[in-house]
Parts: C-alpha cells; structure tokens; sequence
C-alpha cells in the first residue's frame, strides 16, 4: 500500500515535474515565437542596397514583388489609404503609416501662396516625407484636374467637359487632357480624377456639366480619348513611362439616379440610387467603361451611389466580376470621398466590406491610423484574406513604378502652366463648344454692327464662366481668375475701334437711343455635386430683367447661356433673335467673341437633349420622354 502510495506519489511528482517542464517549454517556445514575431515585425526583411525593386531597368512585375517581399501587412495597409492633405497630422506620419496616396479635396490648397509653384513645393515636401520610410516608396498626389489643372490659379481652364461634348472630337479632347497633364506634372501631381464617364439622364443632376453627354457612345469615345491624351508618354520620355494617371469614374450608372433617392439628406439625385438593370449596364453604364479599360486607364473611382439596395463600393460582382473580371481592369480601384463609410455597419466591417469587394485603395480620406490598424486586424482575424491585400496593393505600386515615381523623375517645366499655348487650345475647345440653338434673323454671326450693349449675370464674371471645380470645389461666384479672360473682355477686344461696345449687367442702358444688338450673357452661378441638385432649372430673375431691357433698347438680341446644363426657357424663347449654349467654357472667354464675329464657325451640337418642360427632366437614352412629347431641341441639334 506504501509503495503504491509512493509510486502513486512518485507518479503524481513525475507528472507534474513533466508538466512543469512542458509548461515552462510551452512557455519558452510562446516567448520564443513572440519575439520572432515582434522581431518579424519590428526587423522585417530588408532589402538590400541593390534590391531588383529599385532597378529601373527591371520589369514592372518583377519591381512589385521584389517590393512585396519586403513589406510588413502594416506597409501594406498604408499603401491602401487615400487620405485628404488636410487631414494629415504630421508629415512624419506619411512615413510612420506608409501612406500610400493623398488628394487635394474640395480646395484643398498650399498654405501661404496659392501659386503653381507653391503646389510643387507642397508636393515635393510630402513626397520627401513618404520617402523617409523604410523601403521609400513615394507617395501618389491625386487631384480633380476635371477641366485643366483648374486648383491651380494661373493654370488654363478648358470647358468642362459638357462643353466638350459638344465640340465631340477626339482629338480636340486628346489634345486637352495632353495640356492638363502637362500643367500637372509642371506641378509635380501625377494623378487626375478625370475623366468622368458618368451620364446624365436627368439635368436636375448637379453634375451633368462634368460628364461629355448622355450618350455611351459619344462618352466612350471621348473618354477613351482623354484617357490616352493624360496617360501617353511625354515626348522625349521613357516610352514606357506613364505621363499622368487618369481616372475613369465614377464606376458605374452614375447619371441615372432617381430623383429623391439621394443617401446625403442635403441633396436630391447625386448620391442617390441607380435602378439595378442589367441590359441597361450592358449597353448603356460599361461601354465607356470598357473603352477607357481598353485604352489602358490606370484607375477607377467607384461612385457615391447604390446599385440597388448596394452602396457601390460595397459590390463585389460588379467590381470583381464585371469590372477586373468580364472587362479585365488591371489597374487600381479607388472609391470616392468617404464612399466606404457609408457602407451599413461600422469602420471596420464596411472597410473589410469594401476591400473585399475589389477596392484597392480607399478614399478614406481623415482617419488613417484607425484605417491601418483595421485593415491589419482583419487580415489577422482572416476576414480579409492575405492575397486579397497583395493584390490590392500590386496594383498600387504599379501604378506608383509605371509613373517613374520610383526613379527620381522631377516636375516639368513649370512655364507650361497657363502657358500661352494652352490658353490657344483653350480658346479654340471654347469656340468649337458653342451650339447656336436658333438664328431666326441671321443675327449671328455679328456683321455690319456697329453698337453692341452686353448684360446679364455672366457677361463679366469669369467664375461662372469657369463654373465649380475652379480653385475652389463649389467654384468662385466673380471675377477672380488670374490670366483669365471674361466674355466682355473678349467681345471688346473683338470687336475693335469701330464698334461700341457698351456694359451694363442689368442692361440699364440711357433710354432715347437704340443699339443694334444686345448680348444677353445669361446663366447659373457656380455649384458642384449635390449642391447643384435643382429642382427647376432655369433663368434667374435678374437675367430675365436684364434681357427684357435689352429688347427694349436694341434692334436685335442675342442670348449666350452659360451653365453647365439645359435651362427652361421654352416660354421666353420667342422674344430671342439667337440662342447659344456656351457650357461653361472657362478660363478663354475670347473663344465665344471668335464664333459670335465669325471668325471660327459655329460647329458644335447639343450633346444632351434640351428639355422643353418640367415633365421631360428625365430623358431616356433613345431620347424619349416621360409624357412623349417632343423636347425643345434634340441631342445633337445645333445650327451651322
Ligand atoms: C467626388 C469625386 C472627386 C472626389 C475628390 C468626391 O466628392 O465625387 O468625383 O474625385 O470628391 O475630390
């Protein structure tokens, strides 16, 4: 009994000295693992000094996975984060987080001066400071250069790209997005949110002037056009060498949200819901798509609208399926400003959400920090899976190697901004942008005159003329635009010694004396986004006042619109001698003077329907109208 009490005991001492010892093994080999985990993670691997990634003479593909192999999840992550300039703490933090891109959002501009050069040097400090990182991959600087490197004071403002439309030539367009890109890299920014391929079936949208037209073909067309003009090689460069990134967005049936649906409860349409409807994503929503795919576009921004009951950065199948998958999109996908928060849930599943949905890089665009710690969390706790986020970020870094970002490339001359080339490319892109919509005297063009009286609310106003997305996000409401021209400005000039030229904006001219022609200059003040979401667009007014007394006291009327969509006029029209669309041309108001004296032919058309009442707002892509009735003027109408 003893002795099996001893060997019990025995037993007992020997099973728990094993167990002590194969606890304290447990927690050797835990202490063991820790520490090369933490040493994993605090030493991950370095690369050598002649590391392949930093060979420019290397492929692309074999640049990114050398770089890959380096990354820590937590240098991954950052490269997947979009954030606003503003919101950056401290530079360091581009460093410390890994950053993979910023923007310059809703006028997001230098401190101090507000000058090209002052835009390089901001880029060039935050590039410097992404490079003090580990394995110093630069940071990406991504901005809204919808209608030229417009931020900018001094850069050339084209039309925006209604006005575009209108010219519909692609080369004319090719030849705008070239300069664009030419003034931005002149900036040292090298990725344009543009161009926008969206389509506007309803011009209550506040953002129908930035998409080329309502018609997938004339916008595949164009779109493909600017993309090639952004992204081809600089003369003289790498012929590998990307110029400028640009951006088809927004991804995808932006321009047919119901009106009311709208998800921001300030606006009306934009940000609202896209009737899911598959024949129309087929022939109406992914041509442009597919033709930017194929004209090698390096990103795609996914809208602020639903598909349905789905926030777009939440879709998967149209993403990876029909975007990367059916149309072979191999570039990066970004979402647009706070897309993926507005995703149901919370910070951390909507971004999981949204990253295995296909997104690549989040347009965060505050909260970075919060943003990593997630995105590594999930990756931990499997929600997302690893390749998920290589994938991800290959993407990224090969954008990032495609623009030389890697290889010291440097700002281009920073002449080319505002340079007088550009503004002659301009001026023509405004002077192929007017539609004469009616002509009945053969009022235009302006021959054999000798008094001329100008009003209206645009006459002189170079902000409303240059619209939204100009130095500020909602644009400028006056005369402010350094090396602008207004309209007056170049009627004046145009016109010369002999003819007379007199301004009033409320066309209180001296009463007794007629002048042979009043020009009307008429329109809408500046908007962008939903801020622009209009019930009942139309003349303000004061613009109607103005031409009322231009009818009175001259022989014959012009009215020149400058907006960036269709207004109601069908009740005043017939008081009008001619009509012209001008969109919203921008910073080259000599552009309209060319066409109005006949120097340039009037040769552009209607590249969206003109409503004739409120009850055909919303035009379907045939052209046919909710009550079936005829719209006042056709797309593509315009007299020659
Ligand atoms: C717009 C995008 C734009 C982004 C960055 C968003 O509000 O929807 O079109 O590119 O802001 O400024």
């Amino acid at each position: 009994m003893y002795t099996s009490f001893m060997k019990k005991r025995s037993l007992r001492a020997a099973r728990t000295a094993v167990a002590a010892i194969a606890a304290v093994s447990v927690a050797l080999l835990c202490i063991i693992v820790a520490e090369r985990v933490l040493s994993e993670r605090t030493e991950p691997p370095a690369p050598p000094a002649d590391a392949p990634y930093l060979n420019p003479d290397l492929p692309i593909n074999v640049r990114v996975n050398d770089l890959l192999s380096y990354m820590t999840l937590e240098e991954k992550a950052g490269q997947m984060a979009l954030v606003d300039k503003n919101s950056v703490h401290d530079d360091r933090d581009l460093a410390t987080y890994g950053i993979g891109a910023l923007l310059s959002g809703a006028g997001a501009k230098p401190s101090g001066d507000d000058t090209a050069m002052s835009w390089r040097d901001m880029v060039a400090r935050f590039t410097d400071a992404s490079r003090e990182s580990r394995l110093k991959i630069p940071v990406l600087y991504g901005v809204d250069a919808a209608h030229g490197h417009a931020n900018v004071p001094g850069a050339t403002v084209f039309p925006h790209e209604i006005g575009l439309g209108a010219a519909g030539d692609p080369k004319l367009v090719r030849a705008v997005a070239r300069a664009t890109a030419a003034e931005m890299s002149a900036t040292g920014i090298y990725w344009n949110f543009a161009p926008d391929l969206d389509q506007p079936r309803d011009i209550r949208w506040g953002r129908t002037y930035e998409a080329f037209s309502d018609d997938p073909e004339l916008v595949s067309l164009l779109g493909a056009a600017y993309v090639r003009g952004l992204e081809e090689p600089v003369l003289g460069g790498a012929s590998s060498t990307v110029n400028v990134l640009a951006t088809a967005k927004h991804f995808v049936g932006v321009g047919s949200m119901a009106w009311g649906s709208s998800s921001n409860r300030d606006f009306k349409i934009d940000q609202g819901t896209t009737p899911p409807d598959e024949d129309a994503l087929e022939t109406e929503y992914l041509p442009a798509f597919r033709e930017a795919v194929a004209a090698g576009v390096s990103s795609v921004m996914v809208g602020l609208n639903s598909w349905g009951d789905t926030k777009l950065a939440a879709d998967r199948h149209l993403i990876t399926d029909v975007l990367k998958g059916d149309l072979g999109f191999d570039g990066f996908v970004v979402s647009d400003w706070y897309g993926v928060y507005e995703i149901p849930g919370n910070d951390y599943s909507s971004a999981v959400t949204a990253i295995n949905a296909g997104v690549d890089m989040v347009m965060l665009p505050f909260d970075y920090e919060p943003f990593v710690r997630n995105v590594v969390r999930a990756v931990e706790d499997g929600d997302i899976p690893e390749a998920r986020i290589d994938d991800a970020v290959r993407r990224v870094l090969r954008a990032k190697f495609a623009l030389g970002l890697f290889d010291g490339r440097t700002p281009g001359d920073g002449s080319v901004v505002g340079s007088k080339s550009n503004r002659a490319l301009a001026r023509e892109a405004v002077a192929r942008s007017l539609v004469l919509l009616k002509n009945d005297r053969d009022t235009l063009p302006l021959r054999n005159v000798e008094t001329i009286r100008v009003a209206g609310s645009a006459a002189d106003n170079i902000g409303r003329q240059a619209g939204a997305w100009t130095v500020e996000w909602q644009g400028i409401d006056g005369n402010w635009l350094p090396g602008a021209t207004s309209i007056l400005e170049g009627i004046r000039e145009r016109a010369g010694a002999n003819v007379t030229v007199a301004y009033d904006k409320n066309g209180d001219f001296p009463t007794g004396d007629r002048a042979d022609v009043g020009i009307a200059v008429v329109g809408e003040a500046p908007y962008a986004e939903g801020w622009g979401d209009n019930a009942r667009p139309s003349l303000t007014n004061d613009d109607r006042a103005a031409i009322a007394k231009l009818r009175a006291s001259c022989d014959e009327v012009v009215v020149i619109i400058v907006s960036g969509r269709p207004l109601l006029i069908s009740d005043e029209l017939s008081s009008w001698d001619a009509l012209v669309a001008a969109w919203l041309p921008g910073s080259e108001g000599e552009g309209v003077a060319d066409v109005l004296f006949g120097d340039e032919p009037f040769s552009g058309v209607l590249p969206v329907p003109w409503p004739d009442h409120e009850a055909q707002f919303s035009i379907a892509v045939d052209g046919s109208t909710a009550d079936h009735t005829a719209v006042l003027f056709p797309r593509y109408f315009g007299l020659h």
